[in-house]
């Protein structure tokens, strides 16, 4: 799809979204790293949007739009280079051997639960309940609280029933958790958010944990499923599943390149009338960023080979100022990592339990992932010790 409109519009498209509101699509890598690459030209302040006076209070795109939310993705300017270094520094310091135990750990609980049966659903089972899990423990909640923010989470980003009281829980979970912090310090992102000397509100700390949280959660369980799937279906890596651990990182890498979870991110705001491509953008346009459009844009794929290596020149975690934080890539990284290393090592002939053409992705314009990855394997015991 993105081909044939490269082809008909160039590398960046007219789009028209639902309920008829335009915005401009950029698919060209150049182009996007213009675009990404100067965050004064192209604003992340909804509020310029020229098209607010055309959006119903229901539009479904809404909530991806945002508009008068208090969080670290739609600030600008200096207050945003302080958030972000308040987060950064805060996942930062996240110990990586730690966090990969603790990945192992609940994985590990995770298999426990199904791996008796013989079958499971990967995404269902494994891959959505995953990196919630393990980000919450990193945030700083206690162990038992895991479970109830792992349903919140999952019942907001589902927009089904359920998805206001989600929301409302991991609001008023993130609170206590800030009180308990105050009161008792410790080794923890919360706890780091608080000691930041940038003078944040308790209010803004809640609003970038719940980004964070919902950021950090959804793509990577994408990940983890997209890789998961590249792997059982594609003969290069499925070789080598039982072998070298070097084929994980080849798969989740070529992920991002060419099946990434982070496919379409809005947005951008451009604050004066400039040419991009071959069009004309008016102040207060929308721009949306074409994530997976510019990683297999031409240009830079010449060679056309799926093959991308150790190359991680993607678009996946964009670029620029407000670029998904290093910390929070390289913690990304190693939740899925882990998690899928601990796959492979318990259950090493997982096949999968369906054909490969029946697999669906869940319909969005925003992420790619599997709504189910049945598969199957030799049943074999559980490790033991705590239940997920
Ligand atoms: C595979 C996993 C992930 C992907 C593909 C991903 C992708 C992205 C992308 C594309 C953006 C930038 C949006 C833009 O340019 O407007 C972003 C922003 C962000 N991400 Fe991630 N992310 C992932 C994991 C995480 C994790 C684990 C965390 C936190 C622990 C996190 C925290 C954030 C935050 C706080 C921002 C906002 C940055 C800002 O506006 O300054 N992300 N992410």
């Amino acid at each position: 799809m993105y081909r044939d409109m490269r082809r008909d519009h160039g590398s960046v498209v007219p789009v028209i979204l639902e309920g008829d509101v335009p915005a401009w699509l950029v698919l060209g890598y150049r182009e996007l790293h213009q675009v990404t690459g100067d965050s004064v030209l192209f604003s992340r302040d909804s509020d310029l949007w020229n098209q607010w006076d055309n959006i119903p209070d229901d539009w479904p795109l809404l909530p991806m739009i945002g508009r008068k939310q208090n969080s670290i993705l739609y600030t600008v300017g200096e207050r945003h280079r302080e958030r972000a270094a308040m987060i950064g520094n805060a996942l930062e310091a996240v110990d990586s051997f730690e966090l990969r135990s603790t990945t192992e750990r609940y994985a590990d609980e995770l298999l426990d639960a199904v791996c008796a049966k013989g079958e499971t659903d990967i995404i269902a089972d494994f891959a959505m309940l995953l990196p919630v899990r393990v980000l919450a423990f990193v945030f700083g909640f206690a162990d038992e609280q895991g479970p109830g923010l792992v349903t919140a989470l999952n019942d907001m980003i589902n927009g089904r029933e359920g998805a206001i009281a989600g929301q409302q829980h991991l609001g008023a979970s993130m609170a206590q958790l800030l009180a308990d912090r105050k009161a008792s310090p410790a080794s923890d992102v919360a706890s780091r958010m608080l000691a930041d000397s940038s003078g944040f509100t308790d209010e803004e700390i809640i609003q970038d944990l719940m980004v964070a949280l919902a950021a950090g959660h959804q793509p990577t369980a994408d990940w983890i499923g997209n890789s998961l799937r590249l792997m059982l279906t594609d003969e290069r890596f499925a070789a080598s599943l039982f072998g070298g651990r070097h084929s994980v990182a080849e798969a989740m890498n070529e992920v991002l390149w060419e099946d990434t979870p982070s496919q379409n991110i809005a947005g951008r705001w451009a604050t004066r009338d400039i040419q991009l491509g071959s069009h004309r953008v008016r102040t207060g346009d929308m721009v949306l960023l074409g994530l997976q459009g510019a990683n297999s844009d031409p240009q830079v794929r010449t060679d056309g080979s799926a093959l991308t290596g150790g190359n991680n020149a993607h678009f996946s975690f964009s670029h620029g100022e407000h670029r998904c934080p290093f910390p929070a890539q390289e913690i990304a990284e190693v939740i899925a990592r882990t998690g899928i290393e601990v796959v492979l090592d318990r259950l090493p002939d997982i096949d999968l339990a369906v054909p490969a053409e029946s697999l669906a992705r869940r319909p969005s314009p925003w992420l790619r992932g599997l709504s189910e990855l049945p598969v199957r394997f030799t049943p074999i015991p559980a490790l033991g010790g705590t239940s997920a």
